[in-house]
C-alpha cells in the first residue's frame, strides 16, 4: 500500500525539510509499509543548532506569561485531536491504542502543568548578606538544549523534555527516533503554530548516528536531554561532559517486583501481569523479576499464567488489544532470542513464541514469555531485554529481597508487595531505585515529580516535576546593593 505511506521530515526554522533521502518503516502490526522518514543529513544537524542558537536570546526575553500561553494552546490543539494522534502511535509503534490514548492524555497534561509551573517562583530570596546587600537568586535559561527522546513513549517523552526546555525559556532542538517519528511530530507542530519565536523548536529525524552525535558534539549546545540505552547513554554523557556541557541521561532498567508472603496476591498478579507486558514489555520501567514468597509462590505463577492468558493479542489499532506488536521485526526476533536462550537456562512456564492467528499474520508479535528456576546470573536475569518476558523466582525466609532486588546494575524502578510496613519501609530506604512502589505496579509516572534512577539506569537530575527545572536553568547568585 506504498501509494497511502505517510510522511515524515525534520523541520528546522519552521520550515519541513523534504528532499531528502527516505527510509521506509513498516506498521509493526500488520507488516505494510506505513511511513517514509526523510533523513537528516550532517548539514542539518548545524542548520538545525544555528537556528536553536538564534532564537535562544528571543525565547530568553519572552515573557513567562507568554510562554505559559504558547504551551497552554499547544495543549489545547492536541486534546482535540488525541484520537488521531493515539492512532498514529498505535500504528507506527505499535502500542496497543487503549495504552496510546492514555499517554496521549499524559503529554497533554505535561504541557499543561509546565504551563503553569512557568509563572511558580523560580529562585529564592535570602537572608542580607554582612555588608547589608539583599540577596536572591536567579534562574536563568541555558541557551539552546539538544533533546533525544526514544520511541516507546512517542508523544509523553518528547514532552516531558519539550516543555521545561521551553517553559524555562530555551530553544531546542530534538532528535526524535524514527519509530516514534509521526507521533512527535504532531507534539512539535501543536508547539510551531503557537507564538514562540521561529527556531524554537527545531526537529531531526534519521537513523545516521552521526545526527545525535552531532548534536551532543557541538559547542552551541548547552545541555542534553537524553532517554535511550545505556549504551548510547553512556557515549552521550562521556562526550557532552567532556567539553562542559550539562547532560541529563534515563537509560533504562531492569525492575524487580518483591512479593511478601502476607502480600494481597490478586494485586500483585495484576501488578506483575501489566508491569511485565503492558506495550509489550517495551518500557524502561517494566518489571523483569519477580521474586515470589516460596508459600505463595505456585499460587502466584498459577494466578500469573491464568491472568497473561486472558489478554488479548492482535493489532495495536484494535480497542480490545491488550498486547500489541513489539516495534519491529528486528526486536521481536531480539527478544524471541532472548527468551530461547532463556528457556534452555531454565523453564519456560508460558508463551515465548511468535503467535500464529490471522489478526497477527505478517505483525511482530510475540507472546508474553514468563521463565522459571532461571541461574540468577542468566542474561533475561540481568540485562535488560526490552520486551514481553518475565522471570520469576520463589524465595525463602532467610533471603533478604533487598538483596535479591539489588542483583542487577540498574536501578530505576522497583515494587514490593506486602501489608507490613516495617518491611515496606525497609525495602523503600534500601532499595536501589530512583522510583519505589508499595502495593502498586513497577511502571507509571505522575507528571509532577520526579522521575529517574541511578546507577545503570540514570545520570545527572531527574526529569518531569519542578526537579526538571534544575536541568533546564541555571542559578545565579545575585547581591543588590543600592547605589550609594
Ligand atoms: C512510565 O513508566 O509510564 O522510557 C514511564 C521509559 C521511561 C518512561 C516510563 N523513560 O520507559
Amino acid at each position: 500500500m506504498s501509494d497511502a505511506l505517510r510522511q515524515a521530515d525534520s523541520v528546522i526554522g519552521g520550515i519541513p525539510c523534504d528532499g531528502r533521502a527516505t527510509v521506509v518503516r513498516w506498521n509493526p502490526s500488520t507488516g505494510e509499509p506505513f511511513v517514509s522518514i526523510g533523513q537528516a543529513t550532517e548539514a542539518d544537524v548545524a542548520r538545525a543548532v544555528a537556528a536553536a542558537r538564534d532564537a535562544a536570546p528571543l525565547m530568553g526575553e519572552l515573557s513567562p506569561a507568554h510562554r505559559a500561553t504558547s504551551l497552554a494552546r499547544a495543549a489545547d490543539t492536541l486534546s482535540t485531536h488525541v484520537d488521531e494522534w493515539a492512532m498514529d502511535m498505535a500504528e507506527e509503534m505499535g502500542k496497543p491504542i487503549s495504552e496510546a490514548l492514555v499517554e496521549c492524555r499524559r503529554a497533554v497534561d505535561v504541557l499543561r502543568y509546565h504551563s503553569q509551573q512557568v509563572t511558580a517562583p523560580l529562585g529564592e530570596q535570602f537572608a542580607a548578606a554582612a555588608t547589608g546587600s539583599p540577596i536572591y537568586t536567579l534562574r536563568q535559561p541555558l541557551g539552546a538544549v539538544g533533546l533525544i527522546a526514544p520511541w516507546n513513549f512517542p508523544a509523553a517523552l518528547p514532552a516531558w523534555k519539550l516543555a521545561p526546555a521551553l517553559a524555562a525559556g530555551n530553544s531546542t532542538v530534538l532528535k526524535l527516533s524514527s519509530a516514534g517519528a509521526l507521533t512527535g511530530l504532531r507534539l512539535v507542530s501543536a508547539l510551531l503554530d503557537t507564538d514562540l519565536p521561529v527556531g524554537a523548536v527545531n526537529v531531526l529525524l534519521g537513523d545516521d548516528p552521526n545526527i545525535g552525535r552531532g548534536l551532543v558534539s557541538h559547542p552551541d549546545i548547552d545541555a542534553v536531554s537524553f532517554t535511550g540505552s545505556v549504551r548510547v547513554g553512556r557515549e552521550v554523557i562521556g562526550v557532552a561532559s567532556a567539553r562542559g556541557a550539562r547532560v541529563q541521561a534515563e537509560m533504562g532498567g531492569h525492575a524487580p517486583l518483591v512479593v511478601m508472603a502476607d502480600a494481597e496476591l490478586s494485586d500483585a498478579v495484576e501488578a506483575a501481569a501489566t508491569g511485565a507486558f503492558a506495550s509489550a514489555g517495551q518500557k524502561c520501567t517494566s518489571t523483569r523479576r519477580a521474586y515470589v514468597a516460596s508459600s505463595r509462590y505456585e499460587e502466584f505463577l498459577d494466578g500469573l499464567v491464568a491472568r497473561v492468558s486472558d489478554m488479548s493479542t492482535g493489532p495495536a489499532r484494535d480497542p480490545a488489544t491488550q498486547l500489541g506488536p513489539l516495534v519491529d521485526a528486528g526486536a521481536r526476533d531480539r527478544v524471541l532470542g532472548a527468551v530461547r536462550e532463556a528457556a534452555s537456562q531454565g523453564r519456560l512456564r508460558f508463551g515465548g513464541d511468535v503467535p500464529s492467528t490471522p489478526e497477527t499474520a505478517g505483525g511482530a508479535y510475540l507472546t508474553p514469555a514468563i521463565v522459571t528456576d532461571l541461574p540468577a546470573e542468566a542474561p533475561l536475569a540481568t540485562r535488560e531485554v526490552f520486551g514481553p518476558a518475565l522471570a520469576v523466582w520463589p524465595f525463602d525466609d532467610e533471603e533478604d529481597p533487598v538483596m535479591l532486588a539489588n542483583r542487577t546494575e540498574y536501578g530505576l524502578a522497583a515494587a514490593i508487595f506486602t501489608n507490613d510496613l516495617s518491611v515496606a519501609e525497609r525495602f523503600v530506604r534500601r532499595v536501589d531505585a530512583g522510583l519505589v512502589h508499595v502495593n502498586s505496579q513497577t511502571a507509571g509516572a505522575d507528571v509532577h515529580v520526579p522521575f529517574g534512577g541511578h546507577s545503570g539506569s540514570g545520570f545527572g537530575t531527574r526529569e518531569q516535576g519542578r526537579e526538571a527545572y534544575a536541568f533546564f536553568t541555571e542559578d545565579r547568585t545575585v547581591y543588590v546593593d543600592p547605589a550609594r
